[in-house]
């Protein structure tokens, strides 16, 4: 009895097209998943170019409805970048005291000491750090406890009436207002 040993049938054109197609679907797959890698690694690497808020001013709501020469806590908020599509919302507390509707001082809502947040006791006229008990009149000169130097006041414009502050940290337990 003869064996027939099978022969490999040859390609038909429907054969190599569908193998080319299925070759360019998997190309066009594998290129959308480096593409996709590849945005945010690189939006990671390279800074952006309206920077962090080192460089801009955020406008703090309802300045021209203070008060004049009374502390007061602001917050401001910021929509930061933190990858391709994704953006997030920072925060940023202020005290202000507007001296006239185009004069005011801000400072860092954070103690020179060690960073804690201090607050207003307004039956004394002061600020007082509830962390080691540094105190500061609302000059914000230290009248008493461990802070090394005065409360950091904050770079800030006044355009159409409204404020605008440039937040920005500092280095704590030092006599120096030196950036972090
Ligand atoms: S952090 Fe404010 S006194 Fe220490």
């Amino acid at each position: 009895m003869t064996k027939h040993t099978p022969t490999p049938r040859s390609q038909e054109p429907e054969d190599v097209q569908k193998r080319d197609f299925i070759k360019g679907l998997t190309a066009a797959f594998l290129g959308f998943i480096t593409l996709f890698l590849t945005i945010p690694l690189v939006s990671y690497l390279i800074p952006s170019s309206t920077g962090g808020s080192d460089e801009k001013f955020l406008k703090v709501p309802n300045f021209p409805t203070l008060g004049t020469d009374k502390p007061t806590k602001m917050t401001t908020v910021e929509d930061v970048d933190v990858q391709a599509f994704i953006t997030t919302k920072v925060v940023y507390e202020v005290w202000v005291i507007k001296h006239a509707a185009d004069k005011a001082t801000v400072y860092s809502s954070l103690c020179p000491h060690l960073n804690c947040r201090y607050n207003f006791d307004s039956t004394k006229d002061v600020f007082a750090c509830p962390c080691h008990g540094s105190v500061f009149n609302e000059g914000g000169k230290c009248i008493a406890g461990p802070a090394p130097r005065p409360l950091d006041t904050l770079p800030y414009k006044i355009e159409g009436g409204e404020l605008f502050v440039q937040y920005k940290l500092f280095k704590a337990g030092i006599p120096e207002k030196v950036e972090a």
